[in-house]
């Protein structure tokens, strides 16, 4: 599909039960981990921010109702702190709520994150679409990840996925590609398998938590069936689009961590608080 419009709104499914952090998920979201002072899901709206959207729209599930109360103001909390030097830590997140409108729906049944998509219908219409998986939280100063996508949208006007090359052990953990290399780090996608074993991956060039779709996507997943793992796969109902080479991947500028997994979790909190130190001595 050839889509004329810009892309203005960004879903963040998050309905996911974040099983790789219990305990500290079974009360709380797994967006809302932070990393320093700052939880998950903040990053990934300053980065759609960044790349000029502030409509966001979040699918959240039972027990994430934090998430909605992080995006509103806190009137006794703004009030006791108001006038002392810890009012600065909520002027960020003050901006964000002051810019972004935000909107929410509910993913009943876990069915997998191309459902959870299929669930943010409702907030997005028919329209171009961005997308972040929070837990994979990306970094590149002041040119983010979801910022190269839209220029790269711009040109295309297709669905587009950002890829990373991983070690070609981890291909069961990602969905992986394949496909022509039209421009530097450009693919036009000809294939997608979810979590291959290694022995069947076609590459080793996996997609990440970063999506620009084409609003097609929902009438395909309303009819994807369940794939790997009985879920409903965003990677099945990309095939669909790429058999009418209408979707392409990007090997991205900047750095992921995987902050779904306890390893990823732990590098970027390392990272983040020595770039912060950094910051702090200029
Ligand atoms: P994950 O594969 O990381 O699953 O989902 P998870 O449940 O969040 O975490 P683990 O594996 O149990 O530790 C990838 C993304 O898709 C969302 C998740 O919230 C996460 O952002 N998701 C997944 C949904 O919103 N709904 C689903 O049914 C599945």
């Amino acid at each position: 599909m050839y889509v004329k419009a810009p892309v203005s709104i960004c879903l963040f499914p998050a309905a996911g039960y974040g099983t790789r952090f219990l305990p500290a998920t079974k009360a709380m979201p797994k967006e809302m981990l932070p990393v320093l002072t700052k939880p998950l899901i903040q990053y990934g709206v300053e980065e759609a921010m960044a790349a000029g959207m502030n409509t966001m729209a979040i699918v959240t599930g039972r027990g994430k109702r934090a998430i909605e109360d992080h995006f509103d103001v806190s009137y006794e909390l703004e009030h006791q702190i108001k006038g002392t030097s810890k009012e600065k830590q909520l002027a960020d997140i003050r901006h964000i709520i002051d810019k972004c409108t935000f909107s929410y729906t509910r993913q009943v049944e876990m069915k997998g994150l191309g459902h959870a998509i299929l669930t943010g219908e409702t907030l997005i219409g028919h329209q171009p679409f961005s997308v972040i998986l929070a837990d994979d939280l990306c970094v590149n100063g002041d040119e983010g990840v979801l910022t190269q996508m839209v220029e790269l949208f711009k040109k295309y006007r297709c669905s587009i996925v950002a890829i990373e090359e991983i070690d070609p052990s981890q291909t069961d953990k990602y969905g992986v590609i394949a496909g022509e290399e039209i421009a530097p780090n450009i693919y036009r996608v000809s294939t997608m398998v979810e979590k291959p074993a290694p022995a069947d991956a076609p590459t080793n060039l996996a997609i990440i938590g970063r999506y620009i779709l084409t609003p097609d996507i929902f009438d395909i997943l309303r009819e994807t069936k369940p794939g790997k793992g009985g879920e409903i796969q965003i990677t099945d109902a990309l095939m669909e689009q790429a058999k009418a080479g209408n979707v392409i991947a990007y090997k991205f500028r900047g750095k992921r961590y995987d902050c779904g997994s306890v390893d990823g979790y732990v590098e970027a909190t390392v990272d983040l608080y020595e770039q912060s130190k950094k910051n702090d001595e200029r």
